[in-house]
């Protein structure tokens, strides 16, 4: 079994292929942490745990006179509160006296095969080969009896631990939950880099690595979605780890809404890091006998730098979120009318663009925003999703027969958590938006967001949409949320219970997910807010891709994407080739650089196909040969990253290596130009150092140990902008 009690000594064991983890009940019951790292058999790490007298530090009462026992500096797997530690807390609770304390001690264990299951969250599944084992460990505070659980899911070969904690009232009073950590992990030491994915509507997931300083840091949302702005997953890895060398630790969240990560670094050098839904606003009211379950996070531990994590994430996220059938299927290249048209279009503009994309390869014609209610621009009928008979007088059904008479597939955009003021769903409910008494709503985009903690709401959504989506042939959906959640207050609520409603909000949402799109499996979904606004392994769990971002431009998406891909596999980016000058930046980019900047995901189309030029189709269309030609390479192969645009500005290369490392796709965009440069050279990863490999467009064979350590040319003639693509296969 991967994980073991050792009642002699009081420790629990972890272990997967290559890593390990270990934890300890302390004399007094305290659950202590002791390792996670390296793979080790079973010596017993308790020796780390050194006792020292330290001044102002407080010792709790059973310690009695011994004033070495401290849980101000004891690592701790979920650390208390309101008692002798002042570092960040796992948890925060107002028990029924008033009181701000929670002190848990553990009480019983369980190891078992299987998943913990987690319900109505997302989180992993086991797959049909993989060994899972189960720990969950309870902490008991004696004088409330207030109960937190925590729960561990070794997934061996997949080497990853899952992690959550349920809490449960056990006291006959009732408590207020106002913080739960997911995870708590404490590091004996902090020599560390945190690194965090954040940024900006339309320049999401940059990357950012930073050192860690005494105090604290954070990232976190507390937006009502996961954001633009932070991204739920952090590393921290040795200051000198790098993609191919060093101690990584990754932490990803399961989770949509908002939530908060935070490292500490102590007085002492050593390092705690807290995730979960953020406490801002959040406090759950727990009577007797309710329990709350916090959702999950994944850890991963690669000891060989930060492309094995990424392995690490791209397996499992590949084989164990996503529910899916298209998950494992080819999707569907798709041309999308949104940057083709905005919201100036008629039936007749929609078949255009799709004739001529037929005629470039394409396979699917997605109609974005605008062909419901009076949808004209952006401030009117969301929540009406009936269609306008004026842009498409034979309704969705005429279009989508129309579309499918010419081979494709058809595909439709959907805000389904939002209204407009000007719409009749919202001039029949006026109430069913999220708002506070006293105060007018505020509003985004021009848009409120429906309350979807209300099962009426939730209802009305799940049939309305369910009703547009058995209308006719459908078999792609783009799921938007454009805005982020202001004014949490339910009026179903009683007021005690406001404090829920950022995560009754997401709670909802993934049940309306769980009755619209797991209903809908033969419908390919794609995630989306605002571009990447909620790009998170808990939307991945129903949706296999997600739009990166609103930024079509090649350039920027090169940064999207090596930020995106330290933790998210190729096969969830969304990316599409638009026109140039581009409409977000006005740069102009080769379209040969935008379709291989889009191959680094799920390649579409975003623009009018009716005005390209005929060399321009042929160039999309040999894009789209290559593309299907390397699908398989590309969603499924191991992800190198050759570069990192914050530290070299000369080019971006990256690389899709197939498992049986035979074969590999090079890409490469030349970013920096100057007259007469230097002669740079890329050099491939991940290829067997003895194999011969042929490279595309040049002469004889290679060894992969030449491609790996001498590498390959860039070509002199590349001009700003411009980029080439190398098969290397083995011959
Ligand atoms: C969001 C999406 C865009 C497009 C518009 C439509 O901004 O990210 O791709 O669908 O909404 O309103």
């Amino acid at each position: 079994m991967s994980v073991r009690y050792i009642d002699s000594k009081k420790t629990f064991l972890l272990q997967t292929r290559n890593s390990a983890y270990q934890m300890k009940i302390s004399e007094y019951g305290y659950l202590l942490h002791l390792y996670y790292g390296e793979r080790l058999e079973d010596e017993d790490l308790g020796y780390l745990i050194q006792m020292q007298d330290r001044g102002f530090s407080p010792n709790p009462n059973e310690a009695g006179n011994d004033r070495t026992f401290s849980l101000d500096v004891l690592p701790q797997e979920f650390s208390s509160d309101g008692s002798c530690d002042y570092r960040l807390s796992s948890i925060e609770v107002k028990n029924g006296d008033g009181s701000y304390a929670f002190v848990g001690k553990v009480v019983r264990h369980e190891i078992y095969a299987g998943k913990y299951t987690l319900a109505g969250l997302p989180s992993l599944r086991p797959s049909g080969q993989d060994t899972v084992d189960t720990l969950e460990i309870w902490l008991q505070d004696e004088a409330t009896q207030l109960t937190a659980v925590l729960s561990y899911c070794v997934f061996e070969e997949k080497d990853v631990i899952t992690r959550t904690v349920r809490v449960v009232n056990q006291s006959p009073e009732t408590i207020y939950l106002n913080r739960l950590m997911s995870m708590t992990m404490d590091f004996m030491d902090s020599d560390y880099d945190f690194i965090h994915l954040d940024g900006r509507h339309t320049m999401e997931r940059e990357f950012h690595r930073d050192p860690l300083h005494y105090g604290i840091q954070t990232i976190g949302s507390f937006r009502g979605a996961s954001s633009h702005q932070h991204n739920p997953f952090a590393v921290l890895c040795e200051h000198q780890a790098n993609e191919d060398y060093g101690r990584c630790y990754g932490f990803s969240f399961v989770y949509s809404g908002n939530f908060v990560c935070k490292v500490e670094k102590d007085q002492y050098d050593q390092m705690r890091i807290i995730m979960g839904i953020h406490p801002k606003h959040f406090s759950y009211q727990l009577k007797p006998g309710e329990s709350f379950a916090a959702p999950e996070v994944v850890l991963a531990y690669s000891g060989k730098g930060l492309t094995h994590l990424t392995h690490l994430y791209h397996n499992i996220y590949r084989n164990n979120l996503c529910q899916s059938p298209y998950v494992k299927e080819a999707r569907p290249i798709l041309i999308n009318s949104w940057e083709a048209a905005y919201f100036d279009f008629d039936e007749k503009k929609i078949l255009d663009i799709a004739r001529e994309a037929v005629d470039m390869g394409v396979e699917m014609l997605v109609l974005d925003d605008g062909w419901f209610g009076n949808r004209n621009d952006d401030s009117a009928a969301l929540g009406d999703w009936d269609v306008n008979t004026e842009k498409l007088p034979r309704g969705l059904t005429g279009l989508s027969e129309e579309i499918h008479a010419m081979g494709l597939k058809f595909g439709l955009w959907i805000e389904p958590e939002m209204v407009s003021e000007n719409s009749e769903l919202y001039r029949r409910h006026p109430d069913w938006c999220l708002q506070m008494p006293r105060r007018q709503p505020s509003r985004g985009r021009y848009q409120l967001v429906l309350d979807l903690s209300r099962s009426d709401v939730r209802d009305y959504i799940v049939t309305s949409i369910n009703e547009v989506l058995d209308s006719t042939k459908i078999e792609y959906v783009k799921w938007d949320m454009n805005r982020f959640i202001t004014d949490a207050w339910s009026i179903i609520a009683e007021k005690e219970k406001q404090g829920e409603i950022y995560h009754r909000y997401i709670l909802g949402l993934y049940d309306i997910m769980d009755r619209i799109i797991l209903t809908h499996p033969e419908i390919l979904f794609c995630g989306c807010s605002g571009g990447g606004g909620r790009f998170d392994p808990g939307m991945l769990y129903y949706q296999p891709q997600i739009w990166c971002s609103d930024n079509t431009d090649a350039v920027c998406r090169l940064k999207i994407q090596y930020g995106t891909t330290f933790v998210y596999p190729v096969s969830a980016l969304e990316s599409h080739v638009s026109v140039c000058p581009n409409h977000q930046t006005g740069r102009t980019v080769p379209i040969k650089t935008r379709g291989i900047a889009a191959m680094d995901g799920i390649l579409g189309y975003e623009l009018d196909s009716t005005c390209l030029t005929k060399a321009e189709k042929e160039i999309c269309r040999e894009q789209i040969g290559r593309y299907r030609k390397y699908y398989a390479l590309i969603t499924e192969g191991d992800y190198y990253r050759l570069t990192n645009p914050y530290e070299f500005a000369e080019y971006v290369a990256w690389e899709h290596v197939s498992q049986d490392k035979k074969e590999a796709l090079l890409s490469l965009v030349l970013t920096e130009r100057e007259s007469n440069d230097a002669q740079r050279y890329v050099k491939a990863k991940g290829l067997i150092p003895q194999m011969h490999y042929r490279v595309e467009g040049m002469e004889g064979t290679f060894s992969g140990q030449l491609l790996m350590s001498a590498g390959l040319p860039v070509p002199s003639s590349l001009l700003q902008y411009e980029a080439v693509q190398y098969e290397i296969r083995a011959v």
